[in-house]
């Protein structure tokens, strides 16, 4: 059975990758993920300097492991401060000394030379590659859509031209015009699209007259928005897609690679159950693939895609209509 998978130009034995968070941040879990199978690791965002501080504090430290379940006790990573840019590049030099498997640092900018000059930085320790989280707030009034994604495309394009590794881009879900703006990335040089990002979840506490900011872990409700974005570009741009977001079982990663995805990046399912889960989806997949008689994810890949299936609803209808004879 082929579980075998190119993401940006690597080839892979499957598709199962640890996404961008805290299970990178210690060497020895780094080490138990590779004995587990990942088969490619991205490190958490380095975030450029200006907005560090409480805000990136909050991100990096949520009370998301407090969902944790009692198994994942002993798992479940302490909550650990957000590394400096000279913390992360040593870091970074000693994940890439501790593993074979490729390793893809994280970067969010904020400035357009904030984004090469640590894109540089990266490539230079040793990433095998880029994942640019474009995160973007979206709540100024005065900056249009179009401004919003002609800046994101621009740092891409001057990205690409300052590196030579791989650049993938983290998207978020809440874009007008999504595929038309993977596209233009794409077409800026773009290796990959990852998505989506996933928010905190914002409430508001009425008594205290609080903000309250959390990042519950997902489960696997979160997969279907994803299913969506990669079926709508999957065989219509170059570039590698992967699926983060509510990947927790085989039947997810099956679902990913039928729209399109070329990876599945897994956090809150790793940090639910810890490593030896890769085991688990691994077998997961290779057992339905058998009972359905299936020989590779890459014949696979797609099939369920917008262009294969361009009006999904006609393809219902006509499902239907044979079930009923
Ligand atoms: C505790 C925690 C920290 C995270 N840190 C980052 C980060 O530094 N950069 C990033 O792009 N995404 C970060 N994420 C988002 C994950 O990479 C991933 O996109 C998201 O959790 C959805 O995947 P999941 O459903 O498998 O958890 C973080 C998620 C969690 C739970």
């Amino acid at each position: 059975m082929d579980l075998s998978t190119t993401y940006l130009g690597k080839r892979l034995p499957h598709p199962l990758i640890v996404g961008a968070g805290p299970l990178g941040d210690d060497l020895d879990r780094v080490k138990a993920l590779e004995d587990a199978g990942a088969a490619m690791l991205v490190l958490r965002s380095l975030y450029e300097e200006e907005i560090t501080g409480e805000q990136m504090d909050a991100f990096l430290n949520t009370e998301s492991h407090s969902e944790s379940s009692s198994e994942a006790g002993s798992f479940a990573p302490e909550p650990t401060i957000a590394l400096g840019p000279e913390e992360y590049l040593e870091h970074l030099r000693a994940v890439k000394k501790a593993v074979h498997i490729p390793v893809i640092a994280s970067l969010n900018g904020v400035t357009a030379g904030g984004w090469i000059s640590y894109a540089k930085l990266l490539e230079q320790a040793g990433a095998d590659g880029l994942e640019l989280h474009t995160y973007h707030a979206a709540s100024d009034m005065t900056m249009s859509s179009e401004e919003v994604e002609r800046q994101a495309i621009e740092i891409v394009r001057e990205v690409k031209k300052s590196i030579r590794i791989p650049v993938a881009v983290k998207l978020t879900p809440l874009l007008t015009a999504f595929a038309h703006y993977a596209k233009q990335l794409v077409d800026a040089g773009a290796d990959g699209l990852v998505l989506f990002t996933r928010f905190h979840r914002i409430d508001i506490d009425v008594t205290e007259l609080d903000v309250i900011r959390t990042l519950p872990l997902s489960d696997s409700r979160e997969l279907p928005l994803r299913l969506r974005g990669t079926a709508a570009l999957a065989g219509r741009v170059k570039a590698s897609l992967a699926i983060t977001g509510g990947v927790h079982t085989g039947l997810d990663v099956i679902k990913a690679t039928m729209a399109g995805a070329h990876v599945t990046q897994l956090v809150s399912a790793l940090l639910r159950h810890g490593p030896a889960h890769l085991i688990t989806v691994r077998r997961e997949v290779e057992a339905w693939m058998r009972e359905h008689e299936w020989e590779s994810l890459g014949e696979m890949r797609g099939n369920m895609s917008l262009e294969r299936i361009p009006d999904p609803a006609a393809y219902e209808r006509t499902n239907f209509r044979m079930a009923l004879r």
